[in-house]
């Protein structure tokens, strides 16, 4: 009998409404502490004006954390990429992966400005592999 929980991930963009390191540390802390707990992972790319975060685990627990990030006035606009049913995740050693766009040796170049704004959702979905293929090495 299968007794996981159907899991999802959810990805955003958003734009950051202020570039304060004290913003990235607070998120950093309240992440290490909350994910767990809810069973989540995932990874929070820090653009230059923007933030693209990928979150996945248990349906219910992403939906509400998505519900709850998505009210914080550290950032606006956000726009979900896509969510989708998923059998494994991608992310599953980090309770949330933080890359800071300037770290990243993009095989393209298109988004070295760190502007993720107009990101499309098949765009979204390569990054994230490919910060998982740097990060594995
Ligand atoms: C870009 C961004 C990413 C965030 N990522 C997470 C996250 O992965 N996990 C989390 O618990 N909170 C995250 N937050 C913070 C939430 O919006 C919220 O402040 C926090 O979950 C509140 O936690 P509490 O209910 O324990 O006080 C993020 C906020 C922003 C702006």
């Amino acid at each position: 009998m299968n007794i996981q929980p159907q899991m999802i991930q959810v990805t955003y963009v958003s734009e950051k409404t202020s570039n304060s390191d004290k913003n990235l540390t607070s998120i950093f802390e309240i992440s290490q502490k909350n994910n767990p707990e809810k069973s989540i992972t995932g990874c929070l790319l820090i653009g230059s004006n923007s933030y693209l975060q990928l979150l996945e685990g248990p349906t219910l627990a992403v939906e509400e954390l998505y519900a709850k990030i998505i009210k914080d006035s550290r950032h606006k606009n956000v726009k979900k990429l896509y969510d989708k049913v998923i059998e494994e995740r991608l992310f599953s050693s980090w309770s949330m992966k933080f890359a800071p766009f300037e770290n990243l040796d993009w095989s393209n170049k298109e988004f070295n400005s760190g502007n993720f704004l107009n990101i499309e959702p098949d765009g979204a979905e390569n990054v994230f592999n490919s910060i998982k293929r740097i990060a594995l090495g």
